[in-house]
């Protein structure tokens, strides 16, 4: 597949692998992705698993590590959160922000988001900011006016030199574990609102370089039509990004 930015596939394990369970999916991972250099591939395994992830993905070329949130804070007396030089320790590349998990159960907002991604960057490390709107607000017509206020509070301060080295992911909270997924036409209109909304923000030119992945139940069946759309350009896995030979299809299917 001929894209415009390269595409950017991310597995975000969540809440699930102990380190043998992480470090025996990384191996399989490896063996069947050796040979792919079209796409970016980053897994997001939980904190616990990030040390002995790290060390088998220093083996790899094309796996990249991520984490799933980080603290705004370099250091100091915040309980329970780890911050941007401890995963730098680790390797780690990217870093998932402001997941519809997050926002729902942490009550993440997206002032904290931008303060997150601005320590992100300040780290030299890579966002993944996420958006997405409730069933309910698309069934109330309330999907691009949820994004803006999203993607404007999330990047709230970040340079045009950040957001070309930012990534967003646009994810309907209903098609998040549910297995429905957006159509090919939904994920393309969010997209391209987005990518028009970035251009407002910042301007065409960065705009053009921001890679947009879109989540919510991808599978190995639904990945080559949605990669397929102009503004898709990548994918944020969760369900199918624990097993590494559905992961593996995904990422093959998408070239
Ligand atoms: P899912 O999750 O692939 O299981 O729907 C996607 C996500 O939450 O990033």
């Amino acid at each position: 597949m001929n894209k415009e930015r390269k595409l950017i596939i991310a597995g975000n394990w969540k809440m699930n692998k102990t380190v043998a369970e992480a470090t025996d999916l990384l191996a399989d991972l490896t063996r069947d992705l050796a040979a792919v250099k079209e796409v970016d591939i980053v897994v997001c395994p939980p904190f616990t698993a990030l040390q002995s992830v790290s060390k088998a993905i220093l083996e790899t070329k094309n796996i990249k590590l991520g984490a799933q949130n980080m603290s705004e804070n370099n250091f100091g007396a915040f309980t329970g959160e780890i911050c941007a030089g401890m995963l730098k320790e680790f390797s780690v590349r990217y870093v998932i922000l402001g997941h519809s998990e997050r926002r729902l159960y942490q009550k993440e907002s997206d002032a904290l988001i931008a303060k997150k991604a601005s320590a992100v960057h300040a780290a030299a490390l890579k966002p993944i900011v996420c958006v997405g709107e409730t069933l309910a607000e698309r069934e109330a017509n309330q999907t691009e006016k949820v994004l803006e206020t999203q993607v404007r509070g999330s990047l709230a301060g970040l340079t045009k030199e950040q957001i070309v080295e930012t990534v967003l992911a646009y994810e309907p909270v209903w098609a998040i574990g549910t297995g429905k997924t957006a159509t090919t036409q939904q994920a393309q209109d969010a997209h391209a609102f987005i990518r028009r909304l970035l251009a407002k923000m910042f301007d065409e030119a960065a705009a053009k370089k921001v890679r947009i992945q879109y989540g919510g139940s991808v599978k190995p069946a639904n990945a080559k039509e949605l990669m397929s759309q102009l503004d898709v350009d990548g994918a944020l896995v969760g369900g199918a990004s624990l097993e590494a030979r559905s992961f593996a299809d995904i990422i093959k299917n998408s070239i």
